[in-house]
This record gives structure tokens, sequence and C-alpha cells, in this order.
């Protein structure tokens, strides 16, 4: 495994539509590996794989919950209930957050590593994150969606 570099907002690659995996090779795996590996060492919950420059459709999520570390190739939300709103970051825009509305709960169809088709479904902070990440295979950001954006300065001082 190996950490990959996370591309920043302002980068175009971030604003682009990911193609569907097609292929469930050893690369998708190491992808996958490296995607998950990346993203603990940065303390994030969720990272889509434009966040490393790779214009398909890969997720990998871990909020720290019973269902540990969750791989979605070509997720597609299905269904959507209720709402919630609350502070949302990503490890692409550093120093950033802001108040987002998502459904409460959510559930997601997607391809394990393997290419065989699960579904999740998530609530709460889960919920977000599955949100959150679907958003980047499109090109769309929560600053996007942010009712507020707050540094972490701001944070600080609102504690
Ligand atoms: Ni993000």
């Amino acid at each position: 495994m190996a950490k990959r570099n996370i591309v920043k907002n302002g980068d175009d690659v971030l604003r682009k539509k990911c193609r569907d995996v097609t292929v469930f090779d050893d690369k998708l795996w190491a992808l996958l590996d490296d995607m998950y590996e990346t993203m603990q060492e940065a303390n994030g919950v969720g990272l889509a794989a434009p966040q490393v420059g790779i214009l398909r459709k890969v997720v990998v999520i871990d909020v720290g919950d019973e269902n540990g570390k969750i791989e979605l190739i070509n997720p597609v939300i299905v269904s959507m209930k209720g709402k919630q709103r609350d502070l949302e970051g990503c490890l692409s825009v550093p120093d950033l957050w802001g108040y987002v509305v998502r459904p409460e709960k959510v559930k997601v169809k997607a391809l394990n590593r393997l290419g065989k088709e699960f579904e999740i479904e998530g609530e709460g902070l889960l919920a977000r994150a599955l949100c959150h990440e679907v958003d980047h295979l499109s090109g769309v950001m929560f600053i996007d969606k942010a009712e507020e954006l707050v540094t972490g300065d701001q944070l600080e001082d609102k504690k």
C-alpha cells in the first residue's frame, strides 16, 4: 500500500464527472487500499477517487462505526429519508467547514471490489459521508451546498 497525494480545491480534477469502473483487477484493489490508507493518515472519514486524481467511481468510507471500512464502486443513492443539518469538511478543502443539509438516512447501491452488487444503509454521520462522497463522483463539493462556511479559527471562537 502507498499513500497518495490528496488533490486540493481549485484543481480541475475535482470538478469532473467520474466514469464507471468496469474492470475489477489488482489495479483497482491497489487504488482502494491506497485510498483507505491515505484517508486514515489524514484522519478523514471518507475519500473519493477524484481526490487522488483518478476519475473513476470509487469511494472509501470509515466513520468509526460497526461498519468499519466501506468500499463503494459505482455507487448510486437509491433512497433518502429525513433531513439533518450539521458541520461538514473535506480533505480537499483544508481548514474550512460548512453547515450542509443532508438526508438523515440514505440507502446506496454499489459494487464491492469483486464486482458484486450490495446495498448499504446509513444514518447520521454515515448518511452524510455517503452523500458527500457520491457527490464527489459528479464533481460536486460540499462548499457548493454549504449554507455557511467557517474556518478553524472561527470554529474555535464559537466553542
Ligand atoms: Ni470531500
